[in-house]
């Protein structure tokens, strides 16, 4: 178990071998069955695609999201959309649970529906999240209020980065109750936001500083690009 603060940085030697290390963790977290966040962006698709291959059945576990755009999700912006071609539609035994945030209710019905299909849970097993270049991390961008949210687990937001459309997202204290947190991060342009989240102290102005898993272990999957100034 790592303290509140402490992140284990593994750094693989390029993205492709960042992918593979993060399939291992989503398989692995599948066979043991539980909650399973996933998280939306690019990074984490050949992750999801290695992890059907690694892992067909996911029977024992149920399967969440981080944060979805407030589209609908056969829209390319989907986040449920990449998950469902590159991990869902891939697997021979489908979770026990799929739990699609329903961006298409907008952000605020959307957020409350979740808020509610969250019921009685109190943990996540593994929580992926990615990096977004400014620091942000689900859908929690620098600076905004959305960081100060601790009675309800999803939230809507606008996004400050592209795709511009209206989200949903966890929040904060949901993120930092995870069992396990894994960033998958990769690429030189997120070598700032990386050091700022992983070694800077923590600060509103990077949100992925913010997340340390509270009793469980925070791990960092990066590149040898993102973790150059690491
Ligand atoms: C989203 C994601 C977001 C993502 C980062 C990194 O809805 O955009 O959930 O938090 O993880 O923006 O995205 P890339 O992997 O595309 O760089």
């Amino acid at each position: 178990m790592t303290g509140s603060r402490e992140i284990e940085l593994v750094v693989a030697a390029d993205a492709a071998a960042a992918a593979q290390l993060a399939a291992e963790r989503l398989a692995a977290a599948a066979r043991a069955g539980g909650h399973i966040v996933l998280t939306g962006g690019s990074t984490p698709r050949r992750a999801y695609e290695l992890a059907a291959e690694l892992q067909p059945d996911w029977s024992r576990a149920e399967v969440w999201w981080s944060d979805e755009r407030c589209v609908p999700p056969d829209d390319e912006r989907s986040n449920y959309g990449m998950a469902q071609a590159a991990l869902l539609d891939r697997l021979a035994v489908q979770p026990a649970a799929v739990h699609r945030m329903r961006g298409e209710l907008g952000r605020e019905d959307g957020a409350a529906q979740y808020d509610r299909e969250l019921g009685g849970l109190a943990r996540f097993d593994l929580l992926l999240l990615g990096l977004g270049p400014d620091g942000h991390v689900a859908s929690l961008y620098p600076d905004q209020p959305t960081l100060d949210e601790t009675e309800r687990r999803a939230i809507g937001a606008e996004a400050h980065l592209q795709p511009f459309v209206d989200r949903i997202t966890l929040t904060l204290p949901v993120l930092r109750a995870a069992r396990g947190v894994l960033f998958l991060v990769a690429g030189a342009d997120k070598a700032g936001a990386a050091k700022r989240a992983f070694a800077g102290e923590p600060s509103r102005a990077t949100p992925g500083s913010l997340v340390r898993a509270v009793e469980g272990t925070t791990t960092a999957l990066l590149d040898t690009a993102a973790a150059a100034q690491l």
